[in-house]
């Protein structure tokens, strides 16, 4: 037999290399490559035993659509997020920092599978099985069917599955899963890719949800490579700060429903509980009638969400004025002010000015300009803005207000939560006029706004 020969692989992105190198060709990572060694097995078989098979390409027209059948998994939120239910045979990665609720949500949806659906697998290479139900105990999970396997090898845990024949599997996490046909160490770029491949043929072959839980990186990406990202049907990822209660699951890939659908939940002494209207959550403690506060209406995914955008402008003790942000991009805030500088004169080079969106949300779509800007505006002017009045849309470097995707969803959202007026781009404005009780009012400037406004 030959020799396994040694091979190196980065772990950032997965480049092999016959030899060691500092830094990887591939993704420019530095000290990456790792050595592992080669599947012995792979290698050994004979191309000449390769046999052809017939196989035939089958015209798109006469492949039966499927009705879609999906499950609940019993969480409401967590449905939401996977595109309206689990799809069967699906394989759903969730990642998140350590401590933020994952192996919390999942024995969650594990009990809830449970309930009705026969056997399902919690196959945990972390904790003990006494530790997971000692956190049962406090999420009150009774789930008479819901297996614990505390156990990290890939054959083993097969060979269990195979016995028990369950509807869903949990794996947490997959970075402590290892399989004995690879000789590289546990959480190795090898190791993991093989593990995830091998969980998603069995999800295929048994049509059962699987579901992984991946550790991340200190950058905030899923650990191993992004390889990992691809195997799957639908990546999760926790978000949210330990600071606060709420934590959003966001779908940032999903082959069955909308990337970027959001659910959530808050953390609470008996587990994660599903929110249900998240915007009344986020204006919760708003204060009313301050100067630089303002509600604007942003969507994630296909879902509105109204958040507070904070705004403090004040004289710097130091030269320049310093920009700093929480939760919108800083870039997009430096030019926002260049913009009230040069448009409207609002001088703001000898002050500091922070923007914050209230509750540590992150909001990334240029629809909350119009409300960064009147929440600056309103905090240098020292005017409060009427607490009824919701401001959205995209603002342009010469000051004109664009028209957003989704406003007729945006305006029904404030509509449901009592807000009496609406800024908003005038070229979004049509079919909006006869909203019961509101007042909307369609602009054309950041001038015009701010003329509304104050
Ligand atoms: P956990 O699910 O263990 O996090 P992860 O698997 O992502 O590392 O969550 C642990 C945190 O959640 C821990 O700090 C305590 C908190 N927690 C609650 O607040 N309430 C609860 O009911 C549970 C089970 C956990
Ligand atoms: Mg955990």
């Amino acid at each position: 037999m030959k020799k396994a020969e040694s091979i190196f692989i980065c772990q950032a992105c997965g480049h092999q290399s016959r030899k060691w190198l500092g830094k990887c060709p591939e993704c420019g990572e530095w000290n990456s490559l790792v050595e592992e060694r080669e599947r012995v097995a792979a290698k050994s078989g004979k191309r000449s035993a390769f046999k052809l098979r017939d196989v035939s390409a089958i015209a798109y027209s006469e492949i039966e659509s499927q009705d879609e059948t999906r499950v609940s998994s019993g969480v409401t939120e967590f449905d939401r997020v996977l595109g309206g239910g689990l799809v069967p045979g699906t394989l759903v990665l969730i990642g998140g920092d350590p401590g933020i609720g994952k192996s919390t949500l999942m024995l969650q949806v594990a009990d809830k599978l449970s309930t009705g659906n026969g056997a399902v697998l919690y196959v945990s290479g972390e904790e003990s099985e006494r530790q997971i139900k000692l956190r049962g105990e406090r999420l009150h999970v009774e789930a008479k069917n819901l297996f614990l396997l505390p156990e990290t090898n890939l054959e083993n845990i097969f060979h269990e599955v195979e016995r028990l024949n369950p509807t869903a599997i949990v794996v947490d996490s997959i970075q402590t899963i290892f399989s004995a046909m690879i000789e590289s160490a546990p959480g190795s770029v090898s190791q993991v890719r093989e593990a995830a491949h091998q969980f998603l043929l069995l999800a295929k072959n048994r049509t059962i949800p699987v579901f992984l839980i991946g550790h991340i990186t200190k950058d905030g990406s899923i650990a191993g490579p992004k390889a990992l990202e691809h195997i799957v049907d639908t990546v999760l990822y926790f978000e949210g700060e330990r600071h606060h209660n709420h934590r959003i699951v966001r779908a940032v890939k999903n082959r069955f429903g909308a990337a970027n659908e959001i659910g959530v939940f808050e953390m609470t002494a008996a587990g994660l509980v599903p929110v249900a209207n998240p915007s009344q959550m986020f204006l919760q403690e708003r204060p009313q009638n301050v100067a630089g506060s303002v509600v604007t209406a942003c969507m994630e995914g296909t879902r509105p969400l109204l958040v507070e955008i904070q705004a403090l402008v004040s004289e710097t003790k130091y030269g320049t004025g310093r920009r700093m942000t929480q939760g919108v991009d800083q870039n997009r805030v430096a030019l926002l002010l260049a913009m009230l500088d040069k448009r409207l004169g609002l001088q703001m080079l000898s002050d500091d000015v922070f923007v914050n969106i209230a509750g540590g949300l992150d909001v990334d779509e240029p629809a909350v300009d119009l409300g960064v800007v009147a929440a600056i505006t309103s905090s240098f002017k020292n005017l409060p803005i009427d607490p009824h009045t919701t401001v959205f849309g995209e603002v342009g470097l010469t000051g004109e207000v664009r028209g957003t995707t989704q406003a007729g969803v945006r305006a029904r959202e404030a509509q449901a939560l009592g807000f009496k007026r609406i800024v908003m781009p005038g070229s979004n404005k049509s079919g909006l006029e006869r909203l019961l009780g509101v007042h909307v009012v369609g602009v054309k400037s950041v001038e015009e706004a701010l003329a509304e406004l104050f």
